[in-house]
């Protein structure tokens, strides 16, 4: 080493989770990760899930005279060793191609890396991100080499999207745009900040298991032979980011809600549509959408969105000030409580007639099986990931 009279760099970071209003499925480019439309997420707090990640970049003596920069990497996830892809080897690289001085010798060097991860997903929630632990893993690199003050978040964002296109949106807090561009231009941006409008998000998990299809396998197969996604992104998408924008910009919930439930379902109808045929949701899923389908009905406006990345949990969102109608009617129709019908409408303000009382307890006698509903936590909006200083 010339310069750095260093030879462990260590850093550490917290990254969140998000959920797509407007979904990102399909790329453009495969190894760039390009998506083939714009997505828009809220970024979620990290005071229950989240993905903490230390790296430890050690030098060796010995020069790095290939290109290829084979450096040893070991990558830990909640203490158990897992396998290092190419797209974590690719963020060290775009790093250690930057025109920084640190940059340039470490670029030269053989390093130990080691990756120790942490994610606090209640185990087999099914939740494991890849959003938050690649967006973890970028900024504590970033740490590491101390170049929180030198690389902007834009540029991040960037990097972040080489390990997993969604994590480029949990860079950033509050409600974010991933704008295609194209090449080295795909980056994300924030379009408000956290404290912008007081959204809360539920995550309601009915399925531990691993799903079957991956994200990327999934997306890949919907590209290639699902003609009803040609439409989607033809037409649907822009349509929907356009709506969205102005609802957002005019925090109108009722139309944001309505754009929110299409856009997931468009989405997973082009799963189904794909060959062979993707589907993410399950029964519990379903009975979670007519559910809020009924109290928003019931309620004369939308004031609850479902949506579902590739998996069957429930991500419900609404106005902070209509949390406890959500709540209530939740646990009501989950059984989760020994409220009367009565007492329901009373919470959730909604007139207490016999087609109400039917509906609802229509709905209620086709509830999953209690143990189906395994857990639910409550979100607000999030600062996006933060760099943790020992
Ligand atoms: C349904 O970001 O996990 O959650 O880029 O291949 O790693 P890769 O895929 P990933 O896909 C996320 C898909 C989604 C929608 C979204 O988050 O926009």
């Amino acid at each position: 080493m010339k310069n750095s009279k260093e030879k462990i760099f260590i850093g550490k970071a917290r990254g969140p989770i998000n959920i797509a209003l407007i979904k990102y499925w399909g790329k453009e480019d495969e190894e760039l990760i390009i998506p083939l439309n714009n997505s828009i997420s809220l970024t979620l707090d990290t005071n229950t899930f989240y993905t903490e990640t230390k790296v430890t970049i050690e030098l060796s003596d010995n020069k790095n005279n290939d290109s290829s920069l084979q450096n040893n990497i070991t990558l830990t996830i909640n203490g158990k060793p897992s396998n290092v892809t190419k797209r974590i080897r690719n963020i060290f690289k775009k790093f250690f191609s930057f025109d920084i001085p640190i940059c340039k010798e470490l670029a030269s060097t053989i390093l130990n890396i080691k990756i120790e991860s942490i994610n606090t997903f209640p185990i087999a929630s099914g939740c494991a991100s890849s959003a938050s632990s690649m967006a973890a893993l970028v900024l504590a690199i970033t740490s590491a080499l101390k170049l929180e003050n030198i690389l902007p978040k834009k540029e991040l964002t960037k990097i972040a999207r080489l390990g997993s296109g969604s994590a480029c949106r949990s860079i950033l807090g509050g409600i974010c745009e991933w704008v295609k561009g194209t090449g080295d231009c795909s980056y994300a941006e924030q379009l408000y900040d956290n404290n912008y409008w007081n959204l809360g998000v539920k995550l309601i998990i009915v399925n531990q298991k691993e799903k079957d299809v991956s994200s990327s396998v999934g997306m890949k197969i919907t590209k290639e032979t699902s003609e009803l996604f040609k439409y989607r992104i033809n037409y649907v998408v822009s349509k929907n980011l356009e709506a969205l924008k102005k609802n957002l910009k005019e925090k109108d919930f009722n139309n944001f809600a309505e754009i929110v439930i299409k856009d997931s379902n468009n989405f997973h109808a082009c799963c189904r549509d794909s060959y062979p045929s993707i589907n993410y949701l399950n029964e519990e899923s379903d009975f979670i959408m007519k559910g809020i389908m009924i109290l928003n009905k019931l309620k004369g406006n939308n004031i609850c969105a479902y949506s579902f990345d590739a998996g069957s949990n429930a991500f419900l969102i609404y106005e902070m000030n209509n949390k406890n109608i959500i709540d209530n009617f939740f646990n009501y129709i989950f059984d989760f409580d020994h409220t009367e019908i009565s007492d329901l409408f009373k919470n959730i303000q909604i007139e207490n007639n016999e087609n109400n009382i039917n509906e609802i307890n229509k709905l209620k006698e086709r509830r999953p099986l209690k143990e189906k509903i395994l857990n639910q936590i409550d979100f607000i909006l999030g600062e996006g990931t933060k760099i943790i200083y020992e």
